[in-house]
């Protein structure tokens, strides 16, 4: 008997579905031959269901959703809808309802992809950001004073918990020792007088839990310079939700853009389901083409597959995304290439065979 891995799909809109479907296929070639099968339940919300219904997805969502081993979700938001109903009524409920405090990104420049830093710098670029994602400088806390009068005053506070700060940088440091890889934590305690001086108090505390692992910690503007100048300095990388949205976008670029960049929200407790997600949008400009690339969607396809355990079977779709890149002729037009998005599946998904 098979394990049966449940995962809810919520395809979303623009090119979500189109980028999904491809990274289905990796999935379920990744199944043949091993201990585990996929079962896919799709859910048909985003901003086409919130015009038909007023809402981004049903009443019971999340209830509906506790019942599934991980979410695979495309991207959401279209014209039509106002993004900051898109985003929180879906997105951002499903990471605060999961507690999916822990954002993973991969900034891995594999063999082929593009990268715009010169020919010698392209080595080394192999960094793990694990980035807070439950609080900190995005948990909406905050007032707006006196709308629209002369004496108006915003304020968007940050909050920094000591659970959610410890267990954040505790799960990067369990990451580097279990990867034997150096830790660095950015921040910013020198103009942030008391959320980083907080947080860099917290990763000296749990560093003393770690004497095994060597750390490095950086000042934000430093570490962003450094990316470009010097990336083999970073290997795992731990930071706080708003530094780690821009420094993993930088990350994302040097890696080979949008188009390769993928994402993970997870619930390290396995109390509730994780989701696996391409970063990109829902990229309208290009929708219903045919022209997206699905290679973001399969990397978190891949990030998937760790997480349940296969990592050899994880390891194997990257192997292909790698291949695909160096061989250069099914690659879509973002990569200066003319196959279309399913035309890269089936290409990835033969070149899976070819290695299983
Ligand atoms: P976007 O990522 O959708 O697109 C930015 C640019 O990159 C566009 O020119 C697009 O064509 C291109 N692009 C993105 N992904 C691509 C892919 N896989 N293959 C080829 N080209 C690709 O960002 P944008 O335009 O700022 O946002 C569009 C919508 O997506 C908005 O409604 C926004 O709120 C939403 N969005 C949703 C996210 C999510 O669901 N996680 C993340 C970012 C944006
Ligand atoms: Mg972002």
């Amino acid at each position: 008997m098979s394990k049966i891995l449940k995962i809810a799909v919520i395809p979303g809109d623009g090119i979500g579905p189109e980028v999904i479907d491809e990274g289905i296929k990796v999935l379920k070639k990744m199944a043949e031959g091993s201990d585990f099968c996929f079962e896919f339940t799709h859910f048909p919300w985003g901003c086409e269901y919130y015009a038909k219904n007023g809402k981004m997805m049903a009443d019971d969502g999340i209830e509906q959703l506790k019942a599934f081993d991980a979410i695979y979700l495309g991207a959401v938001g279209y014209p039509g809808v106002p993004d900051h109903i898109s985003l929180w009524d879906l997105l951002l409920k499903i990471r605060k309802e999961f507690d999916q405090y822990v954002n993973i990104r991969p900034i891995t420049l594999l063999q082929g992809a593009p990268c715009p830093l010169q020919e010698a710098k392209r080595d080394n670029i192999n960094m793990l950001f694990i980035r807070e994602n439950s609080e900190g400088e995005y948990a909406g806390a905050g007032d707006w004073l006196f709308k629209g009068k002369p004496e108006e005053v915003v304020l968007q506070t940050g909050v920094f918990s000591r659970k959610g700060t410890e267990r954040i940088i505790r799960y990067a440091f369990e990451t580097a020792r279990r990867l034997n890889k150096s830790l660095t934590s950015i921040s910013k305690g020198n103009a942030l007088n008391y959320s980083m001086v907080f947080w860099d108090q917290v990763f000296e505390e749990v560093s003393l839990d770690y004497p095994d692992v060597q750390t490095h910690s950086y000042l934000v503007d430093a570490a962003s310079m450094f990316m470009i100048m010097q990336p083999e300095r970073f290997e795992v990388v731990v930071t706080s939700n708003l530094f780690g949205d821009i420094l993993t976008d930088l990350g994302a670029a040097l890696a080979g853009g949008l188009g390769l960049a993928a994402g993970a929200n997870i619930n390290p407790e396995r109390t509730y389901p994780s989701m696996f997600e391409p970063i990109h949008g829902s990229a309208p400009d290009i929708a219903g083409k045919g022209l997206a690339n699905p290679l973001a969607a399969m990397w978190s396809a891949s990030q998937m597959l760790d997480f349940f355990g296969y990592e050899q079977r994880g390891r194997m779709v990257l192997d292909a995304i790698e291949r695909l890149l160096t061989e250069k002729e099914t690659l879509t037009p973002d990569m200066g290439g003319t196959a279309s998005t399913s035309e890269v599946g089936d290409r990835v998904v033969q070149l899976l065979a070819d290695m299983l």
